[in-house]
């Protein structure tokens, strides 16, 4: 048996996003995110399923505090709905969005639990996506108006911000490959919301500068780990390649100041551009306190012409896979966390997310998720081999606190530690809640 321990201030936590849990999708003054409108166009989502009600967690505040209570950890990560605060986007504040958060923050601080606040977690309002969302350079100036009231609200309580959960996601996932909402396919679109997502990133670490909110500001980039089949040049190539699309593009303007060439090459080669202005970079470039990795999935790969954007292709080298056919490589977690430190340096990074979705039944009022528990654990120790190895990992957050609203996949992929029965709402904590509850105590856990 062998103990993994982790250090004395070692943050635990689990995360959320409000379009995902909250549902109330139309109450209190609220606008409609693209996500309402997406998820309200048949097709788009498995079993034409939306956010309206989701976990409730809205209207259910105070058990879902309970929960994070009785877990135990010291972080919650959460996300702020735009179209709550500021229902059109830009101009008018919604009183009443705005005081949900602050009790919420509120409540939070009043068990020992700090707030995480993400700001955006992809519900752009949709009054912005009508005068061209993230296309529109207009929408990084209302993202700082947005991120200026929150800040202001919150100055004081909320001590780390994130301004952006998985530009990725918002950028390539929505614009170019279609699967999220606004549901694009246009690969120049994809790269310019890319561009303008990290150009309101920067803005809003100025302004966090400018206003000198007490605290500290990062983002959360998803990353993924393509090891190369082969040491033969063609099939590294093609996995950075496809690493690169997730870590170079989102993190080299941020920690560098500019695209890496190896990919703006390859785009130029397809006729895709930056839609870069003078100052651009500088403004991406604003010093971040810490960086937020969420990481799910890894695998093999190679070289393969005309395979994906990049011409690298998966290989099944027999990994087990979670409910989303995503291979488990938790070697994948530990290589990339080396990775990115070597290349931008040992800045401290926070583990945003880290979960697995398995298809739970509740048996007898349990829930015996033993493999999300054998999930956790293996990126554990892949977390805690980084930390041996020097990487400045200040913490971790399970993805996720509830099952909830899984975006394109509706409410068919359940990542909770605590399980909600859609129908009537029931929270019932999963034998993972108990194991991670267990580890929070100890700090330490046993293989
Ligand atoms: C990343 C996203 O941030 C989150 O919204 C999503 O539910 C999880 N991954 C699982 O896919």
């Amino acid at each position: 048996m062998s103990v993994i321990q982790f250090p004395k201030d070692f943050v635990w936590g689990v995360a959320t996003s409000a379009y995902q849990i909250e549902g109330a999708a139309f109450e209190d003054g609220r606008g409609p995110s693209i996500w309402d409108t997406f998820s309200h166009t048949p097709g788009n989502i498995i079993d034409d399923e939306n956010g309206d009600v989701a976990c409730d967690s809205y209207h259910r505040l105070d058990e879902d505090i309970a929960l994070l209570k009785e877990l135990g950890v010291n972080s919650y990560r959460f996300s702020v709905s735009w179209p709550r605060v500021i229902p059109d986007g830009t101009g008018k504040v919604n009183k009443k969005g705005l005081q949900y958060y602050e009790n919420l923050v509120d409540q939070l601080l009043e068990h020992g639990i700090e707030p995480m606040c993400t700001l955006y977690h992809w519900d752009l309002p949709q009054k912005l996506e009508e005068k061209g969302g993230w296309d529109n350079r207009d929408t990084i100036d209302a993202f700082v108006e947005y991120a200026n009231v929150m800040f202001e609200r919150l100055n004081g309580k909320v001590k780390r911000w994130i301004t952006l959960n998985e530009p990725w996601c918002a950028s390539f996932l929505s614009h170019y490959i279609g699967e999220h909402a606004p549901g694009n396919q246009d690969l120049q679109l994809a790269v310019n919301v890319a561009h303008h997502l990290l150009m309101a990133h920067g803005k809003t670490v100025q302004a966090f500068r400018e206003l000198a909110v007490e605290g500290e500001i990062g983002y959360a980039p998803n990353v993924t780990w393509l090891e190369p089949y082969s040491r033969k040049s063609e099939d590294m190539e093609a996995c950075r390649r496809g690493n690169g699309w997730f870590i170079e593009w989102f993190m080299d303007p941020v920690f560098k100041g500019e695209y890496p060439a190896f990919l703006t090459n390859w785009f130029a080669d397809k006729g895709i551009t930056i839609p870069l202005k003078d100052g651009d970079l500088e403004v991406i470039s604003q010093p971040v306190d810490f960086l937020g990795i969420n990481y799910y999935n890894g695998n093999l790969a190679r070289h393969k012409a005309n395979s994906g954007l990049f011409d690298v292709e998966n290989i099944d080298a027999g990994y087990d896979k979670t409910d989303f056919d995503w291979f488990i490589y938790p070697d994948g977690f530990y290589s990339v966390l080396l990775y990115v430190k070597k290349r931008y340096g040992n800045i401290p990074v926070y583990i945003t997310e880290n979960g697995a979705c398995y298809d739970d039944v509740v048996e007898n009022g349990r829930v015996r998720d033993e493999q999300r528990i054998a999930y956790i654990k293996k990126h554990l120790i892949a977390l805690n081999r980084c930390l041996e190895s020097g990487v400045n990992i200040k913490g971790y957050h399970v993805w996720s606190l509830l099952d909830n609203f899984e975006w394109a996949y509706g409410y068919t992929k359940r990542f909770g530690i605590v399980h909600v029965d859609f129908q009537t709402l029931k929270r019932i904590p999963k034998d993972s809640y108990y194991w991670y509850q267990k580890l929070i105590r100890n700090n330490w856990f046993t293989i």
